[in-house]
């Protein structure tokens, strides 16, 4: 992203990125939290760009912070700071975001121990296993929309206006679709059709035209570093904890978190 990030800053900038993305779906204290955060990280990427602007902070080129603080519209003129700096947590938030699915890797990893051999003798790829703890796991369970003119779909009417949900969740274990839903089996994606429309963990449709996101094949890169780092690099222990899940929390987490002890790194 071109953001730097000093050692001391760490702690807090994550709790104010979590926040940003746990806070939308909350009321109350949690979601009062979230309009602080927001407004501090906001001025924290504000300042930065006056920097970058200024020549006293020199991001590398193509990266978020670079490209957005030097982009022109229209009419050649650079864009208000407040926008640069939404923009660029536009990027950072969701980046953050994916931790939630690095949680559920590494579980799947434990959950599944005959799956990761697969993993680990090549029987099963990579993506697959990401596909399949995107499928199974929950996350954000729906997107939510408003009708913008009526419509009929299958027999079913939008009148405009109207607040409407997409099952993400159920749509990604819709026995219709998928075979076992509720088993963990990433060889299903071997022979999956790729349509956009069934397997929704990060919306549907098209990525121009739909309601797709922009970040999914940097979330699958992602994530299969991390398959690579927990089933090569690094050696661990899972000790007994609460690992169940509720599928009313929006991100759904174990009550646990997932807390690994005896970590180091293979030679
Ligand atoms: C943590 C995993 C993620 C989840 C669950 C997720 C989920 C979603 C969903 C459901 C949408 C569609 C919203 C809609 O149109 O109704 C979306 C859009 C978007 N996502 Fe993600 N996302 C994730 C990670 C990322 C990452 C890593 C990036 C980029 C660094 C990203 C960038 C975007 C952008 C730019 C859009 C808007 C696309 C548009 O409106 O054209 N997302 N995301």
């Amino acid at each position: 992203s071109g953001v730097p990030l000093a050692k001391e800053e760490v702690g807090k900038r994550t709790e104010e990125m979590r926040l940003l993305f746990e806070s939308g779906t909350s009321l109350g204290p949690t979601y009062l939290q979230g309009r602080k955060a927001r407004s501090s990280a906001e001025a924290w990427i504000r300042q930065m760009v006056k920097e970058v602007r200024s020549n006293r902070l020199l991001p590398n080129e193509h990266t978020a912070l670079y490209e957005f603080s030097w982009h022109r519209d229209e009419s050649g003129e650079l864009l208000p700071e407040d926008v640069v700096a939404v923009e660029v947590l536009n990027i950072l938030r969701p980046t953050v975001a994916i931790s939630v699915y690095v949680l559920f890797t590494v579980l799947a990893l434990h959950q599944f121990p005959d799956v990761k051999e697969q993993v680990e003798r090549g029987e099963v790829s990579k993506t697959e296993f990401v596909q399949e703890v995107r499928r199974f796991y929950p996350f954000f369970p729906v997107a939510a929309a408003r009708v913008k003119t009526d419509f009929e779909w299958d027999g079913y009417v939008f009148p405009e206006g109207t607040l409407t949900l997409l099952d993400l969740y159920g749509t990604n274990h819709d026995s219709s679709i998928w075979t076992e839903p509720d088993r963990f089996d990433p060889s299903r994606f071997k022979d999956w059709n790729e349509s956009p429309f069934n397997f929704i963990p990060q919306g549907g449709g098209d990525v121009d035209f739909g309601h797709r996101c922009a970040g999914e094949h940097v979330t699958i890169a992602i994530l299969g570093q991390v398959i690579e780092l927990f089933t090569k690099e690094y050696a661990y222990t899972v000790p007994p904890q609460d690992l169940s899940y509720s599928f009313v929390d929006m991100p759904s987490l174990p009550k646990s978190k997932l807390r690994l002890t005896h970590l180091t790194r293979n030679q």
